[in-house]
């Protein structure tokens, strides 16, 4: 159940501080019955939603990856005004946003989607779905150091889940970084980060390469691609959900006028 101005924000009627006006003028009904009721809940999968008597268009399942560049907050948007992720998404009609946070310094692999339940699915610890991370670290990588992160590293919150750790290139005499791949499944805040500096090696990059069944590939920093075949169904599967059909997001084709009329902005934006 969700928040129906937040269905109908989702569905592209308008944005959802307009779609509460529509609610409060009486426009919107849900199974042929007026709500003007803000907190109202609904199944939009279940009930039928119109404006003016116009059935809304829900949107379908979307997912794409970025490569987030370091200096992007992963938030939908931030009171202090600083870049967010979203600045770097592509014209397209869903509403998207970040499944999970990177650190404002970290870069890598951001996925993006407009469904909740699969977000929800690929943060639950029960999941356990694997991250990957390029973590290049001041300092020795020794065995000890692969030891204590492969059985478990003790933090503020609780000791660190195995991890698997594969060291690529070990810290010289010229810049003393050494770089390794680390996968997790857990999403503690900073947890990368905290393991190392925690083992006495601070990171100075790092580098989200993989999310479960999706890497970044040769995508370059700031720029997204939509999912292959392959990964939207193995992803899905990861999230131990039933794939909907693949979709690459629509282009937008128009700038958005904030149209507070649900049936011209559907009959004109519907794909011929
Ligand atoms: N771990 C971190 O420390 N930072 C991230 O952004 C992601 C994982």
């Amino acid at each position: 159940m969700e928040r129906l101005q937040k269905v109908l924000a989702h569905a592209g009627v308008a944005s959802r501080r307009k779609c509460e006006e529509l609610i409060l003028a009486g426009r919107v009904s849900v199974d042929g019955e007026t709500v003007t009721e803000l907190g109202a809940k609904v199944d939009p999968s279940r009930q039928r939603i119109a404006v003016d008597g116009v059935p809304i268009e829900l949107e379908q399942p979307v997912v794409f990856v970025l490569n987030k560049p370091v200096a992007y907050l992963s938030t939908v948007s931030d009171p202090l005004g600083r870049r967010t992720v979203m600045q770097l998404l592509p014209p397209i009609r869903e509403r998207v946003y970040p499944v999970g946070r990177l650190d404002y310094d970290t870069s890598g692999l951001l996925l993006f989607t407009n469904d909740g339940e699969l977000t929800q699915q690929l943060l639950h610890p029960s999941r356990e779905i694997e991250k990957v991370y390029r973590v290049s670290v001041r300092g020795i990588v020794d065995r000890e150091t692969r030891r204590a992160l492969m059985e478990g590293v003790e933090l503020e919150d609780g000791v660190t889940a195995p991890a698997k750790v594969e060291v690529l290139r070990q810290a010289d005499s010229e810049d003393g970084v050494a770089v390794v791949h680390l996968a997790i499944h857990e999403g503690r805040n900073r947890q990368v980060r905290r393991m190392f500096e925690r083992l006495g090696l601070p990171v100075v990059r790092l580098k989200r390469i993989a999310f479960g069944p999706v890497s970044l590939g040769h995508l370059k920093t700031g720029e997204w691609r939509p999912l292959t075949q392959e990964e939207w169904v193995a992803l899905y599967q990861a999230a131990g959900m039933t794939p909907p059909p693949y979709r690459r997001p629509t282009p937008r084709r128009e700038p958005s006028k904030g149209s507070a009329r649900p049936s011209a902005r559907g009959r004109r934006e519907r794909p011929e």
